[in-house]
């Protein structure tokens, strides 16, 4: 049940032809709940860039979005020149984040729906059509998320304790999340529920956003430094650890946030289970393993000037992969939309992705 009414995550408001693109500023939480208006393609691709949007099922979103704002003035144009034009839009938003496989995901979706029109459609007619490819990309995401909480919600027990990285909620996808879909569907169920919050070294998702929003939804929550995670669990505090997931190999090794891994292989030591909740959207199963998803490598400030003040003596040698990937053999199983994935292996995968 919601408990509070905040602005979507994002939405698209007025038409096709001269619409935008409005989404929550995530830099800006938990401080302040503002929303940013998108009215071109720079500015959906730096909003991605600089995680004003972020999580993998948001920044795909965003980015259908992105390719209808770049189509406006070409609504008028030949046919030849519309396509060109969003070949060129989709080629620029590609390259705002590399890991999220959404992101490719959402975008393939637009490109596929312009190459179905026939020669005869006009331009516009076309913009109207990603238009609502786009808001089809966003109405299946939320009920992805639903469906995933209610998959997810039955590992609860009543009374038990889980443990979360990043954000993975309503702030990383339409509404609602994954991850955080599961336990706001058993609280919904009536389960009493504790999460334990890792505050995700170096952007402080978990802090930030995650807090934020199980506070919001009255979600008893305890915040931990990510280094403080083993030690909780060595207390026997964390049944369950739950977290979302950016892109997911065939034989089911999954890239998240940096420190998911080390989470895993902690929970691995303290037998543990270590569940992702996912859509479908996110398993990539063009490449065989996890070794084959690109890692984003990002600027070496966040870590030395975290939040505006400097932390790390000037000119420090800096290493900061935003990513890592888990492989399959942690992972007991991945909550999708249309079921449990256990075990985690490529058949098993296969015979609930693929299709
Ligand atoms: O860098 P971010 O904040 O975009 O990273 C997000 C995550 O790692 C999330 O866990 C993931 O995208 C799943 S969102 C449902």
């Amino acid at each position: 049940m919601e408990t509070s009414k905040r602005p979507e995550t994002l939405r698209w408001v007025g038409d096709s032809a001269d619409g935008h693109l409005l989404l929550i500023d995530q830099t800006l939480l938990p401080l302040e709940v503002r929303e940013i208006e998108c009215r071109d393609v720079p500015s959906v691709w730096e909003a991605i860039r600089a995680l004003r949007v972020r999580g993998a099922p948001a920044i795909g979103i965003a980015a259908a979005y992105g390719a209808c704002l770049g189509l406006q003035r070409f609504r008028t144009a030949d046919r030849s020149a519309f396509l060109t034009e969003l070949d060129r839009v989709i080629e620029y938003l590609a390259g705002s984040r590399p890991t999220a496989v959404n992101l490719f995901w959402a975008l393939e979706r637009m490109r596929k729906t312009a190459s179905a029109f026939r020669e005869s459609t006009d331009a516009a007619e076309m913009l109207e059509g990603l238009m609502a490819e786009a808001r089809r990309i966003h109405d299946e995401d939320r009920a992805m998320c639903r469906a995933i909480g209610r998959c997810g919600a039955d590992l609860l027990a009543d009374g038990s304790s889980v443990l979360t990285h990043c954000n993975a909620g309503g702030l990383a996808t339409a509404e609602y999340g994954t991850a955080l879909s599961v336990f706001f569907t058993a609280q919904d169920q009536g389960k009493r529920l504790h999460v334990f919050v890792d505050e995700t070294r170096p952007l402080l998702q978990g802090a930030r956003l995650t807090a934020w929003e199980l506070m919001q939804r009255g979600v008893p929550c305890t915040l931990i430094c990510d280094s403080m995670a083993g030690q909780v669990m060595r207390e026997g505090r964390v049944q369950a650890v739950i977290t979302g997931a950016d892109r997911i190999a065939a034989n089911g090794d999954t890239a998240n946030k940096i420190g998911t891994y080390s989470l895993a292989v902690l929970a691995a030591a303290h037998e543990i289970p270590f569940f992702i909740a996912a859509p479908t959207s996110t398993f990539d199963l063009s490449i065989a393993s996890g070794q084959q998803i690109p890692i984003e490598q990002r600027e070496a400030a966040e870590i030395t000037h975290g939040f505006g003040r400097q932390t790390a003596p000037d000119g420090v040698p800096v290493y900061n992969p935003a990513f890592d990937v888990t492989p399959a053999r942690y992972i007991r199983a991945i909550i999708t939309e249309r079921g449990l994935i256990s075990p985690v292996d490529a058949a098993r995968i296969q015979s609930v992705v693929g299709n």
